[in-house]
């Protein structure tokens, strides 16, 4: 099993050479991966940064903007989740096929980042200040991903004034308080991702 919703199916045929099933995994994934790196192609002042820089935000973030971008794909209310096939899964099936407490914490996330209710530019804004946000180790030149960073916050901040009324000052803080999440579901996804690839 293959419990990853970037795959098509959590099932995979157990006759298939390992590195077929890597391969077709990947062709699911490739388009997502090469999406985010041309949203960041488009955030205004990314190029500007150290091209070695920008490798590294995109490296350590790329999940995180990811998940964002997918948290739709979990769906609290059905207890499903719809991988990239469009194929929908009951949770029940997931857990039965090995998937764990990382799921539940996706699916808590999905359902917290969705009650906020943002619209598709406070999105956008958001899932750029994720990326910015992204793990700096090895990052050469902070002060200007600092600053890139300060930025893009202020303009999250004023949007999202403009656009939530009584509960802007709130619904603001509680996207800060998501980036330490996505860290950490980062870093759970990772461990997954690295018991997967040791015994496949
Ligand atoms: C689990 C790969 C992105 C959600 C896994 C596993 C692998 C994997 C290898 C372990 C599967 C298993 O043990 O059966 C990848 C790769 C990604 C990616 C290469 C690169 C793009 C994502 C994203 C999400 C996600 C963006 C969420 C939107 C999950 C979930 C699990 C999982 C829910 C199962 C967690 C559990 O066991 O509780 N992933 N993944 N993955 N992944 Fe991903």
């Amino acid at each position: 099993y293959l419990v990853c919703p970037m795959n098509t199916s959590p099932y995979v045929d157990p006759h298939k050479p390992s590195q077929e099933i890597w391969e077709e995994f990947s062709m699911g994934f490739t388009p997502a991966v090469r999406e985010v790196v041309d949203f960041a192609k488009r955030i205004p002042g990314f190029r500007d940064l150290p091209e070695h820089d920008q490798v590294g935000l995109l490296k350590a973030g790329t999940f995180e903007v990811l998940m964002v971008r997918f948290a739709s794909l979990f769906n609290v209310v059905e207890r499903t989740v719809t991988f990239l096939s469009g194929k929908r899964y009951s949770l029940d099936t997931l857990w039965a096929l090995g998937a764990g407490e990382l799921l539940n914490s996706m699916c808590e996330f999905s359902e917290k980042l969705a009650a906020l209710r943002l619209d598709s530019d406070e999105m956008s804004l958001f899932t750029a200040v994720v990326l910015v946000s992204a793990d700096r180790s090895g990052i050469q030149d902070l002060n200007s991903v600092e600053a890139l960073q300060d930025k893009l916050i202020r303009g999250l901040r004023n949007l999202v004034m403009q656009n939530h009324g009584e509960e802007s000052a709130t619904t603001f803080t509680k996207l800060l308080l998501k980036l330490p999440e996505l860290r950490s579901l980062n870093n759970m996804h990772s461990e997954e991702l690295l018991s997967f690839k040791v015994h496949p």
